[in-house]
């Protein structure tokens, strides 16, 4: 394929001229002698190299060169001056200009120029194709991370996204898991049906059955009229059924009843509507317990976990950690309006060798309150949680008396502690401290 050139010139026999000898060259070549026409040109055509005169009626050369930088930035742009005005050649340079050359030149001069600026070319989009390559090994949709454990995640993310098999997806708090089924719908054949999620913690048992399978009026004495329920509003799309172990077991037999009919029956309705939509459910505690125990049921467990996939802790893939915090670092500080480069060594350190109960979570948090709290450029131990620093073992309510904390503060600290000690599960947590497992859920989303 010929490579495209747009001259631009008012000088008609300029034009003229250039465009025997690039087309003699071997390529393809538009002229134009009217300068605004030209950046029309360029918004609607690619091309491979501008050519432009300096002085021109209309748009002036170096704002033609603005406008091409806007339109195409990788388009190498080469300007022509008269002798007499290479201080604005010069100008054009630094304004992004490839190269110039001044009049009178030689042909041999401008077919060498020419030849660079499309090597130049050539590179720099190599770079970005490289870039994002590199970037896209290292992501995919919100996820990041370039351990191997993430590699193989994206890759059965990319494999299960054609299908339309349930999905479980297990792993510690704070590991992804929403992450990961949001990147499992919006890549996959349902992209462009619904995605509803449904928190099975976070709504009241009593309510969880109408929610999902919907009534119809008069069902019960609050149904003042139809209502829809949300795996009914999932129909051509996916149903995300977070936290799946909290819902009641009678619920879990319903269902199944959904799974394996493919049809949905709302209270108080005598008939039953075909149902289409993939389930994909999470979960953070250890189901093969809960089924043992006689509180999951191992039926549907198997019809949920068609295809498994299991978040590794952050812990396990500390190699992700510098990137997570770069991208973390750029994301909120742009957030907060906040110059912050990177991370001291020492404070990597510390965070390379904390634990990360609450995951990536966990880390995003404490890279918040960081770029909060920081003074300088760099974010710096003192920067961190005083419990990272200082041994953990440390006296709660001596270091709250040291620190001045409030008592919201001494709550969260106890919190998060008690969570450590358990390894994450929630659930042992809450029976800890007292809570319901819906309060600490609260909590853990206010910290
Ligand atoms: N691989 C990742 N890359 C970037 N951000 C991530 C990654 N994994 C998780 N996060 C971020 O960490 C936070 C927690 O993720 P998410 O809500 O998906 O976790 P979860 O496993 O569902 O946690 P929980 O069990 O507590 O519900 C979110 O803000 C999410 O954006
Ligand atoms: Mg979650």
């Amino acid at each position: 394929m010929k490579e495209k050139i747009l001259i631009v010139d008012d000088d008609l026999e300029m034009c003229a001229f250039l465009s025997d000898l690039l087309q003699g060259e071997g390529f393809s070549v538009t002229t134009t002698g009217d300068s605004l026409e030209a950046s029309k040109i360029l918004k609607k055509e690619e091309f491979d190299i501008l050519i432009t005169d300096l002085r021109m009626k209309g748009l002036k050369g170096l704002d033609l060169l603005g406008e091409a930088k806007k339109i195409v930035p990788l388009t190498p742009v080469i300007i022509i001056t008269a002798f007499g005005t290479i201080a604005s050649a010069i100008q054009a340079m630094k304004l992004g200009a490839y190269d110039y050359i001044t009049k009178p030149f030689q042909t041999d001069e401008l077919i060498l120029t020419v030849t660079k600026a499309l090597e130049n070319r050539f590179l720099k989009r190599e770079i970005v194709r490289l870039k994002k390559e590199v970037e896209s090994r290292y992501q995919f949709h919100q996820l990041i991370g370039k351990s191997l454990p993430m590699q193989r995640i994206y890759d059965l993310i990319g494999r299960v996204s054609d299908t339309s098999s349930n999905v479980l997806i297990t792993g510690e708090s704070g590991t992804g898991k929403e992450l990961v089924a949001k990147a499992i719908h919006y890549n996959g054949l349902r992209k462009e049906g619904p995605l509803i999620a449904v928190n099975c913690a976070a709504i009241p048992e009593t309510l969880l059955e109408s929610e999902l399978f919907g009534y119809k009026k008069g069902a019960f004495t609050d149904a003042k009229s139809d209502k829809k329920g949300l795996i009914f509003e999932a129909h051509g799309g996916t149903l995300f059924l977070d936290e799946i172990t909290e819902m009641p077991y009678t619920l879990q037999a319903k269902l199944l009843r959904v799974i394996e009919e493919k049809e949905v029956r709302p209270l108080g309705d005598t008939g039953s509507y075909p149902i289409d939509a993939r389930i994909i459910s999470a979960s953070n505690r250890d189901m093969k317990l809960l089924i043992q125990q006689g509180r999951f049921r191992e039926d549907l467990y198997y019809r949920l976990k068609v295809i498994d996939i299991e978040l590794p802790p952050l812990r396990e893939r500390k190699e992700d950690i510098p990137l997570l915090i770069q991208n973390f670092i750029n994301r909120i500080g742009k957030e907060m309006k906040k110059e912050i480069s990177g991370v001291a060594e020492e404070a990597l350190k510390i965070l390379l060798n904390y634990s990360w109960p609450g995951n990536i979570r966990e880390l995003e948090n404490v890279i918040q309150r960081a770029i909060t709290l920081s003074q300088h450029e760099t974010i710096l131990p003192e920067d961190l949680p005083s419990s990272m620093t200082h041994d953990g073992d440390e006296n709660l309510i001596e270091k709250g008396l040291r620190e001045q904390y409030t008592i919201d503060r001494l709550e969260k600290e106890y919190i998060l502690k008690i969570l450590r000690e358990v390894g994450g599960n929630k659930s042992k947590a809450a029976e800890i401290l007292g809570l319901d497992r819906k309060t600490l859920y609260r909590k853990l989303q206010e910290i």
